[in-house]
């Protein structure tokens, strides 16, 4: 058995991502673990990001630089191109280097008869690179690489922002971590950070958090191990500050693996915190994390919406629903959402965030917080499915942003009843909140 490099394992990988549907998050690790050298790792996630970011905009230069396609014939040729093209083009990778390496590869993957085709192709694009890019950008679905669908529905909803979402999804996101304040504090972790090298600064608005200036093995970091801290961006730990939790009070994480938010609750207050998800097969990760931070919460599988499976009748003082969503605000992490998301899904994910909005609601105590929040950038998952929930449900009110925290005030965009904020906005992702209180 010959061992695959770096390069002939990006080309299948990214065959089982942009071709055959799987999850760039599920593929990688498994890709990993052929590699022992942690350069070739860094390289593998390099090519498959980028290539994920940009698949839809290479795609389209593929197919000008092939007589005949390869996608349907040969999926893995063809992503080996596109891996090939991504490196000189993104990666910035010498092209003589870029070039030998990817035609290199296809005699890994057992293609030496189109070695000459690769090569071909990849001299071909660096001779005319300069007109095929203008061509390219000429077009914005190609210039921005989003699918059609999604570009119609922002520029629907959000027709003076949509360049810079556009730009916000392109961008690789810094590495947000939380500092876990029953261990440690922001000055104490970062300092010692620092002290290592590893530039790490805090943000005027999330006040457990250190943005790290380059991405890093964080399992390799001081106080990894002890639990001193997570990795969590800066618009999902805004949730702690907006349930404005109180000591004693009964909560409800309603959507919760892989528990991200359940642990900064537990970090923040001394709560009870009930943590359901409809995954049971998420909840061992979140066992094991909440142990290495020194936290407890009770976890249960159950789908949060079928309250009479799970609920004991007592009401709760803070219930967070982290709904489903469209992910749409999250692309720059994760770049294949571009790939898989459909625009059919919306309908379905709006009508389960409406069955949890309506099934969770009757749980909250008079004069309790439901806090509403998404990943998502869209409408109607967001502003359009909170006013509908206001329309239909009396006794819900909506809280201003500012009424706890005066540094929130300015976070993303008002909308009547939440804040959006939009893919890069504030370092952080797309995110969207509302805060709900019952009224008797
Ligand atoms: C946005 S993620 C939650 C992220 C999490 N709150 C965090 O901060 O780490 C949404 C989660 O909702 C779960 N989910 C979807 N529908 C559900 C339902 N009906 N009941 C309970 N969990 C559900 C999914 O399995 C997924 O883990």
């Amino acid at each position: 058995m010959t061992t695959l490099g770096v390069r002939a394992i990006a080309a299948q990988a990214l065959a089982q991502v942009a071709l055959g549907g799987e999850s760039l998050r599920l593929v990688l690790p498994k890709a990993s673990a052929g590699l022992a050298d942690p350069r070739d790792r860094a390289l593998l996630a390099a090519i498959l990001f980028d290539a994920s970011r940009w698949y839809l905009r290479l795609d389209v230069l593929l197919d000008r630089l092939l007589a005949k396609p390869l996608r349907k014939r040969d999926p893995e040729l063809h992503c080996l191109l596109i891996a090939g093209l991504t490196q000189i083009r993104y990666l910035n990778l010498p092209s003589h280097a870029a070039v030998a390496e990817t035609v290199n590869a296809a005699r890994e993957l057992r293609r030496t008869q189109f070695a000459g085709l690769v090569n071909a192709i990849l001299r071909r694009y660096l001779r005319e690179r300069e007109a095929l890019e203008i061509a390219l950008d000429a077009d914005p679905l190609t210039r921005s690489s989003h699918p059609r669908w999604l570009v119609e529905r922002l520029q629907h909803d959000w027709p003076q922002q949509l360049p810079e979402i556009l730009d916000g999804n392109n961008t690789p996101a810094p590495l947000w971590l939380r500092v876990n304040r029953r261990r440690t504090t922001v000055t104490d972790l970062g300092e010692r950070l620092r002290a290592q090298g590893i530039e790490a600064t805090p943000h005027p608005l999330c006040i457990d958090a250190l943005l790290l200036a380059q991405s890093t093995d964080v399992t390799r970091l001081p106080g990894f191990v002890e639990g001193e801290f997570s990795v969590q961006d800066g618009a999902a730990q805004l949730a702690a500050d907006l349930l404005a939790l109180q000591p004693g009070q009964r909560v409800l994480d309603a959507c919760a693996a892989p528990g991200g938010k359940t642990a900064h609750i537990c970090e923040r207050a001394d709560v009870s915190v009930l943590a359901l998800d409809k995954e049971a097969a998420r909840l061992p990760r979140m066992h094991e994390n909440l142990r290495r931070l020194g936290l407890t919460a009770e976890l249960r599988a159950a789908d949060a919406a079928a309250t009479a499976d799970w609920w004991d009748g007592v009401p709760f003082q803070r219930i967070l629903l982290d709904a489903p969503c469209s992910a749409s605000g999250i692309i720059r992490r994760q770049p294949d959402i571009k790939l898989h998301r459909r625009a059919t899904d919306i309908a379905t994910l709006v009508s389960e965030q409406k069955r949890l909005l309506d099934a969770l609601w009757p749980l909250l105590a008079s004069g309790g917080r439901f806090l509403y929040a998404t990943c998502s950038i869209l409408q109607a998952e967001n502003e359009q499915q909170i006013a509908g929930f206001l329309a239909r449900t009396p006794n819900a009110r909506n809280i201003a942003f500012a009424a706890d925290n005066s540094a929130l005030e300015n976070w993303g965009m008002a909308t009547p009843s939440g804040r959006q904020n939009f893919p890069g906005q504030n370092g952080m992702d797309g995110f969207f909140y509302a805060i709900l209180e019952k009224v008797a």
